[in-house]
């Protein structure tokens, strides 16, 4: 299946945040749906792996329990299929601007960098999985924007250093982090214009004027 990767016009807006655990993605994703709900748009926020009951399920599975790598491939795509079907496409068709906290740059980045788990296999999904019917045939459904916070992985550790009982990947070593920084470079450069590349060592204040910036560029706020 070779689907082009081209976005639909459809009502809403789709925003996904990536970066490494321990980035700070979380307040600035709040912030920016309390920004769109003032100027009098509906927000939907969720995340990945999540956002349904039966994605959530998934997200337990894949956070905890020891898999292979493609079995963890399995199970993201498998919820990200029911979080596009049950969530993120009805609130596009809405006219929602959906706040996703974490997509398929994920995947590449931490099955594909993370784990070493085989690019075109996720490719293969990506298209399979995100494909959808629109006006002019099918097409594989894509953020609208991405906006990565970009840390080294050494900072995000020291951050995350006893805030809470760390999950599998924040259990992992820095060199897993660094292959993982690394996936969502080669994700930036294969699809530049979708993504806004932001510094996540600067101050809370310097990286929301940032993130502000990426979608004001955009049009899509004042
Ligand atoms: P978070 O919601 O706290 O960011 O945690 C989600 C974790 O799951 C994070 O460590 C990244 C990981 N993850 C993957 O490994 N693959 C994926 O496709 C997604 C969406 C997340």
């Amino acid at each position: 299946m070779n689907l082009p990767l081209s976005a639909m016009a459809t009502p809403g807006l789709f925003i996904s945040f990536e970066g490494i655990d321990g980035a700070g993605k979380s307040t600035h994703i709040d912030a920016l749906a309390r920004a769109f709900e003032a100027q009098g748009r509906a927000v939907t926020l969720t995340r990945e792996p999540g956002g349904t009951p039966l994605a959530e399920k998934l997200r337990a599975l894949v956070l905890n329990d020891t898999m292979d790598a493609m079995t963890e491939a399995l199970l993201v795509f498998a919820a990200r299929r029911d979080h596009l079907q049950q969530l993120i496409e009805p609130a596009l068709a809405r006219g929602d601007v959906v706040l996703c906290d974490r997509f398929t740059d994920a995947t590449f980045a931490y099955q594909g960098g993370g784990r070493g788990f085989d690019l075109h296999t996720l490719s293969f999904l990506e298209q399979l999985v995100q494909s959808k019917r629109g006006l002019e045939g099918y097409f594989v459904r894509q953020p609208d924007l991405t906006i990565w916070f970009e840390l080294a992985p050494d900072i995000a550790a020291r951050r995350l250093a006893g805030v809470r009982v760390p999950d599998k990947f924040e259990a992992q070593p820095a060199a897993f982090f660094s292959r993982v920084s690394e996936g969502y470079l080669q994700r930036l450069q294969t699809d530049p214009q979708r993504f806004a590349r932001i510094a996540a060592a600067n101050s809370r204040e310097t990286v929301w004027l940032e993130v502000l910036r990426a979608v004001r560029q955009k049009g899509w706020l004042t």
